[in-house]
């Protein structure tokens, strides 16, 4: 966890670095001054005027601090980009400000309150790492990438070669906070601008001028805002190398949630989709209820890490795109025993934001779940419940995407690059570039000469309970081995089995009394006695050996996206995301570590 920056607000209200001794915006004013330096300087709005259609404009920005530049870009980008047209905007913060501090910040920032006020409501718990946030029904992505600008660069830098097309250079001055001016950070600029790239930077400063022009930019002096004599901008001079987005089509394979986000996510960048399936929301993802929480380990693991940043992303993205059909809640796991308990306060006391983890003891834990548990509990407040079905149709309803109704059979390669997909129905047709999401069915689709991927089928069935008068006030999600959702029409989803090397879609009767008994003797409660189990639902999660998903390009043209395992609806938003970046060229949410541990080859020999 990264701690907050010493802040203090000054006479006039502006946040003040004790750690820098610097201003966060000027005391004169804030907006203008955001607008005069990073906006006018970097030709903007005008530059978003020459935007294609689908066309993206990527800013990244060095120190996110109030976030003003981002809020008053967003709020410009709304007013005066083609309505087709998308921002990208990357920012990096080492010391995160706290809610209530930006709160205070932006009662100063009226001319952006319409924004800051949205922006309140994803602001991400400081955690590390990148949290992509899709605002704006996915016309403004921001994302924030919280850790030292040093070493993050170097991990989300190789995918960005020539993807910026403005720099906003705004850490602290160059004087006060030497340590984020260095060598890594001209040298980043230089590989991720092309020859349309820009900067602006409120610093005049002899040693940033000359970095600049030594890492291929030709720098301007131009009056500064405000008390500031001068400041810097400039353009890079190399020549135009930039292999931009591609958007030839997609067919994505597959009705679950998996090929959802990664629908919308392309749609949205203009790439025309296609997407065959039986049906929708037909396998795992089809169950009448779904908890969506990280997965926490009791040190920090790169598997705990990406499931941090991938929860991040999902719950901007469902309180954007589904916010009828999801309820953050809170999930909560009770330490049913002494082993739980020692792990569950590490993780809180040591791992985590107090916004994102809290440890409560017994009779607070009972209030927030609204039923007694009788022992302590973690609590994630921002997690919470989502009904799948729903969730997966308003996801592709909102992408827009041509639906074949159909199971594919076989896909073969033509002689152009192109694939060619055979339908269960007899019919073909041909795809300039395949996404394979069919969860566990995965092989049966790989063309020849393609090695298999070591995925599990785990069969799991759901057991509904008719609600009771002890348990129609639960409140939160309730994880224990398996969970209990508050109720939905009358209705728990209690779950899951765990069946490994199992496909089977019968239901068993066994199952529900195995669901049932897990409950009742972990809650050791009387609310979770005397249930009755009014209907069943089974399907298959695919898993893979190392527990991580299994995402991206397999071979020429062909992607996949499985392995999504219990969580697939905490990671799938972010690897749609994260797939759709692949396939456009843009910049990806994740670093280049993690995109290697959920790689599709990494399994290939
Ligand atoms: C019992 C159970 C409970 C779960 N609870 C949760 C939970 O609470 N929270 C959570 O985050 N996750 C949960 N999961 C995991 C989550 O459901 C999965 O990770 C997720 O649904 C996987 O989505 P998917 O799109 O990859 O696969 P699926 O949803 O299985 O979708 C696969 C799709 O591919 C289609 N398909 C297959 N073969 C073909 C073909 N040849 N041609 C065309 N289409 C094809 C299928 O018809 C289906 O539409 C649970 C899973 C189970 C089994
Ligand atoms: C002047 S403030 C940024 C103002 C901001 N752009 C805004 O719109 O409010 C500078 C920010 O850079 C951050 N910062 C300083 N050094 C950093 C580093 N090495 N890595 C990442 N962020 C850093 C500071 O914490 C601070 O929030």
């Amino acid at each position: 966890m990264n701690s907050n920056s010493s802040v203090q607000f000054n006479e006039q209200g502006v946040p003040v670095s004790t750690t820098f001794d610097d201003i966060y915006f000027s005391v004169d004013n804030g907006v203008d001054e955001s607008q005069y330096v990073f906006l006018a300087q970097n030709g903007l709005p005008d530059r978003w005027q020459t935007l294609s259609a689908h066309g993206c404009f990527t800013i990244a920005e060095t120190g996110f601090g109030t976030g003003l530049n981002f809020l008053l870009t967003w709020q410009r980008f709304l007013e005066h980009a083609p309505s087709d047209t998308r921002l990208h905007f990357v920012s990096f913060e080492k010391y995160p400000l706290s809610r209530s501090q930006l709160n205070q910040a932006y009662q100063l920032l009226k001319p952006v309150a319409e924004v800051s006020s949205e922006f309140l409501k994803h602001y991400p718990a400081p955690d590390p790492g990148c949290h992509r946030l899709i605002l704006s029904q996915g016309r403004v992505i921001l994302d924030l990438w919280i850790g030292d600008i040093n070493e993050l660069l170097p991990q989300s830098l190789p995918q960005a070669q020539q993807k910026v097309d403005a720099w906003f250079l705004d850490g602290f001055a160059p004087a006060k906070n030497p340590e984020m001016w260095q060598h890594s950070l001209y040298e980043a600029m230089s590989q991720a601008s092309y020859s349309k790239t820009t900067f602006a930077t409120f610093t005049a400063a002899g040693s940033v001028r000359r970095a600049l022009q030594q890492a291929g930019f030709l720098v301007s002096k131009v009056p500064g805002f405000g008390r500031k004599r001068e400041m810097l901008c400039g353009q890079y001079s190399e020549s135009n190398k930039l292999k931009r987005s591609d958007r030839r089509n997609v067919t994505i394979i597959g009705g679950g949630i998996s090929a959802a986000c990664t629908a919308l996510a392309l749609t949205r960048r203009g790439v025309d989709v296609k997407v065959i399936s039986p049906d929708i929301a037909d396998g795992a993802s089809g169950n009448p209820q779904g908890a969506v929480y990280p997965l926490l380990h009791a040190e920090h693991t790169p598997l705990s890490r990406f499931y941090w940043q991938a929860f991040s992303t999902a719950t901007s993205f469902y309180q954007t795109f589904c916010s009828e059909n999801w309820f953050p809640t809170g999930v909560m796991q009770p330490a049913f025993n002494e082993q739980r308990k020692t792990r569950y306060q590490r993780i809180a006391d040591n791992l985590y934001a107090k916004e994102s983890v809290n440890y409560l003891q017994p009779a607070e834990a009972g209030e927030k779940a609204g039923v007694p548990l009788g022992v302590p509990a973690l609590l994630y407040p921002k997690a919470g419940w989502l009904r799948p079905e729903a969730v997966v149709k308003s996801i592709f309803k909102a992408a827009g995407v041509e639906f074949v109704k159909a199971k594919a059979v076989s896909l073969k390669q033509t002689d152009n690059k192109d694939w060619n997909v055979l339908l269960d129905n007899g019919e073909s047709l041909s795809a300039e570039r395949v996404v394979i999401a069919t969860g566990h069915h995965v092989n049966s689709l790989l063309p020849q000469g393609i090695e298999a991927l070591p995925i599990q089928p785990v069969r799991g069935q759901v057991s509904l309970v008719q609600t009771t008068s002890k348990l129609s006030s639960l409140k939160a999600v309730l994880c224990f081995k398996g969970y209990l959702v508050p109720a939905d029409k009358e209705h728990h989803c209690v779950g899951a089995t765990f069946s490994r090397n199992n496909d089977s879609l019968a239901t068993k009767a066994e199952d529900n009394e195995e669901n049932i008994r897990q409950l009742t003797e972990n809650a050791q409660q009387p609310w979770a006695e005397s249930l009755d189990v009014k209907t069943a639902r089974v399907s298959v999660r695919a898993t893979s050996p190392d527990h991580q998903p299994v995402a991206g390009s397999l071979s020429d043209n062909l992607y996949v996206l499985t392995g999504l395992g219990s969580r697939g609806f905490t990671s799938a938003p972010v690897l749609g995301e994260m797939l759709a970046c692949q396939l456009t060229g843009e910049l990806m949410p994740l670093t280049e570590s993690a995109l290697r541990r959920i790689s599709a080859r990494r399994f290939q020999s």
